[in-house]
């Protein structure tokens, strides 16, 4: 597709305001402020779309026009930042997230609405995470303002990478990372604050199809005092093999059990789970070592509405057989079923379809998410 460059009023202020043009943004030097904004042209506003076939989006990295970018000295303030081409970064081989490992990750989706419109789905709440988040990583990170701010610009600069309403959403990663040189074990002198985007739909490959997923007993998930309840990109490399082995036997992903007694529920890989017995709802208590979803808390709060009554407590797998449904959500995952779960070679089978409570759930969050149900709640937050 021939795409005609050239500015486009809205975006033009948005991008003058903290624009680099550089592909490669260097962010791994000593000097906190090393780049200076120049303004970046766009597509234009009459490329409504990009050129993507929305019938097939999945969950597969997409790259899309621009990235924001701001860093911060440690014990600083994170100032404004600025939007660059969507490219690879410049690190330090000493950047304290390539060695040590300090570094969160967040995600959240906007979502096109029949009339255009372009909604956010509570990203103060992705914000408040990464704060929680950062103290316990030791880490600079951005106001609540600020990060929300930063997500509206990384929208409105990939506009067309939106997909149209019913085809999916923009997923949106804001990154964390300590980009600043150590040796020592030690936090990093210096932060980055980055957002890239990538439209997507469905997580799992089964599409909305229900999951089949595996009790995972030879590895833990994360341990008592550790880091469970936290966003940090050290949890997830760690499910990478627990995952590939279920995957290889035909399952969907993995469900962990807490590492102290291994009887009770924690969460799966990229998801929490819900399991519902008649009108109630139980899902294991956010107690250190599970995340706080939002996905999972707004959940809860729209099956109260809906009159079931919801406990966060400790679930203990046993419980799994009695269950009518089981349920995971999650902000990639969205509100998904799962149809079985095998357990020390028991396979135990789940309502699913029309009708479920999961069904219920989901209807309903999607559609204030998308728009289409009013949000008597004030979780969305309009982009334009
Ligand atoms: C999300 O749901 O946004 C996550 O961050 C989970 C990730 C493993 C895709």
């Amino acid at each position: 597709m021939i795409q005609r460059i050239v500015y486009f009023p809205s975006l033009r202020k948005l991008l003058l305001r903290a624009g680099s043009n550089s592909a490669s943004s260097k962010i791994g030097t000593n000097n906190c402020f090393a780049s200076q904004p120049s303004p970046l042209r766009s597509h234009s506003s009459d490329d409504e779309y990009a050129d993507v076939d929305w019938d097939s989006l999945g969950f597969g990295l997409m790259t899309t026009d621009y990235m924001y970018i701001t860093k911060c000295c440690e014990g600083q303030n994170f100032g404004q930042g600025q939007l660059s081409r969507y490219g690879n970064i410049e690190l330090s081989p000493s950047a304290g997230v390539l060695n040590y490992g300090q570094g969160l990750f967040e995600g959240t989706k906007a979502y096109r609405k029949e009339n255009g419109g372009l909604l956010l789905f509570r990203p103060e709440e992705n914000a408040i995470r990464m704060k929680i988040g950062a103290e316990r990583m030791c880490m600079a990170s951005p106001s609540i303002d600020n990060f929300v701010d930063a997500l509206k610009q990384t929208v409105l600069a990939n506009k067309r990478w939106v997909p149209p309403p019913g085809k999916g959403s923009l997923y949106l990663r804001p990154l964390l990372l300590g980009t600043g040189p150590v040796l020592g074990l030690a936090p990093a002198p210096q932060y980055t604050f980055l957002i890239f985007a990538s439209p997507v739909r469905n997580y799992f490959k089964e599409g909305s199809a229900p999951l089949n997923l595996y009790v995972e007993e030879n590895f833990d998930r994360a341990s008592s005092r550790g880091t469970g309840n936290v966003k940090t990109i050290s949890n997830y490399a760690p499910v990478l093999m627990a995952q590939i082995q279920a995957k290889k036997r035909g399952f969907s992903d993995v469900l962990y059990l807490d590492s102290a007694t291994k009887k009770n529920l924690e969460e799966v890989s990229s998801c929490n789970i819900f399991i519902a017995k008649g009108k109630c709802i139980s899902t294991p208590a956010t107690n250190g070592t599970i995340l706080s979803g939002i996905t999972r808390k707004s959940v809860i709060e729209i099956a109260r509405d809906h009159g079931y009554q919801v406990e966060e407590r400790v679930v203990n797998v046993d419980e799994l057989i009695e269950a009518d449904e089981v349920f995971c959500t999650g902000t990639a995952v969205g509100v998904a079923p799962v149809g079985s779960i095998t357990y020390q070679d028991k396979r135990m089978e789940y309502i699913t379809g029309s009708g479920t409570i999961c069904q219920e759930l989901n209807n309903t969050i999607s559609g204030i998410q998308t728009g289409t149900i009013e949000d008597k709640k004030g979780w969305i937050v309009e982009v334009d």
